[in-house]
């Protein structure tokens, strides 16, 4: 099935389905008949606007969104919407409460500080950001315009494993490195955004989902193309979308619901993740780095405790097909990223691999 292909760990841009990749190479140079690639289209004709507004409307369906809330297709991925968010939703308080549980919530608050006052309302720093602080943790400012936190830390490997009680306060969330790995309720957040570089589509772009009534108070200063209302009014093609981002958005979406959609999604990635963090419970050699109770299904951060030998593994793991598993510089150690095209097979194979090394390496 996967011919020549490697198992590619990487944290993003990582793995897409095989299928879709092989749909969009057989469409590549000429889309369903029409003579033109995808690529090659004006973003207003009608057959590109077809593929737009079914993408749109299969994500809208797949997560579930409600009619409060408007989907949104920005350029400039995750780290856009760290300055778009304070830009547009910080408002006339001026003031919003991040979770700083990673990398990611850190740089996000340190944006927002340029656009008014931050509080963080709670932080995983002390330990690495090895665990994730429970609710009765976080001090949630009732007078807060928003409250932020990422839903999964990509370098640290930990995830939130409950959504925060903020008592009417707007919840805002990066769930870059987790959408689509789980049904979601949607109606709990006033803003979710995400760079689609891990479960969606190729890099580009960040979908946005935002409660509409939050939109239309940005600061007068805020870019035309970060507005959301912008955004909302001009159905995210203010100006020329990245049209081929959005199409292979759709082949994706399309692979998610011929999979059984966000349950199956959800199944699947407790069966990889399970595997993994098995196999580390019971190791002598590695050690998984997050706390049991927060751990990421979808990055796998572990290391033997040896940087030289975290090294090697690394390294003959590539050479061995498994791709992209050192992990990110901040941290050292190994992280095993596992998202939703990463099959079964992938993580079982892998652990086979690390078996065989920690015999050869005791
Ligand atoms: C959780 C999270 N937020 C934000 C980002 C930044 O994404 P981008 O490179 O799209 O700006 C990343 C990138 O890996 C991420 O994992």
């Amino acid at each position: 099935m996967f011919n020549d292909r490697i198992y590619n760990f990487s944290a993003g841009p990582s793995m897409l389905p095989l299928p879709v990749l092989e749909q969009a190479a057989a469409e590549l140079t000429n889309y369903r008949g029409s003579g033109m690639s995808v690529m090659e289209m004006s973003h207003r004709s009608k057959i590109y606007l077809s593929i737009f507004e079914e993408t749109k409307a299969d994500l809208k369906r797949i997560l579930n969104v409600p009619e409060t809330h408007e989907v949104l297709f920005m350029q400039g991925g995750a780290w856009l919407q760290f300055a778009a968010v304070p830009m547009n939703l910080m408002g006339a308080a001026g003031k919003a409460d991040y979770a700083v549980t990673g990398n990611f919530s850190k740089l996000a608050m340190k944006e927002a500080q340029k656009y008014g006052q931050v509080t963080i309302a709670a932080s995983s720093e002390d330990r690495n950001h090895t665990y994730i602080p429970p609710q009765e943790a976080l001090s949630v400012s009732p007078d807060a315009s928003y409250f932020y936190y990422c839903a999964n830390n990509t370098i640290y490997g930990t995830e939130w494993q409950y959504v925060p009680e903020t008592n009417g306060v707007p919840l805002v969330c990066d769930m870059s490195s987790n959408i689509m790995s789980k049904p979601i309720d949607i109606s709990k957040y006033g803003l979710i955004f995400a760079g689609v570089q891990k479960n969606m589509a190729p890099a580009g772009m960040a979908v946005v989902i935002i409660d509409k009534k939050l939109a239309g108070k940005e600061f007068p200063f805020t870019p035309t193309m970060l507005s959301y209302q912008k955004m909302i009014d001009t159905d995210s093609m203010h100006n020329t979308p990245p049209c081929y981002t959005i199409y292979m958005l759709g082949l994706v979406l399309k692979w998610i619901d011929s999979q059984g959609g966000l349950t199956a999604m959800e199944k699947l990635k407790k069966e990889r993740a399970g595997i993994l963090y098995s196999f580390l419970d019971e190791s002598k050699l590695f050690k998984s780095c997050a706390d049991k109770d927060a751990r990421s299904d979808m990055n796998v951060t572990f290391r033997t405790g040896d940087d030289a030998l975290d090294d090697k593994f690394a390294k003959e793991a590539a050479k061995a097909g498994f791709e992209n598993l050192k992990g990110h510089r901040a941290v050292g150690g190994m992280r095993a990223s596992i998202y939703n095209a990463m099959p079964v097979e992938g993580v079982i194979k892998l652990v086979e691999f690390m078996k065989k090394f920690e015999m050869e390496n005791k």
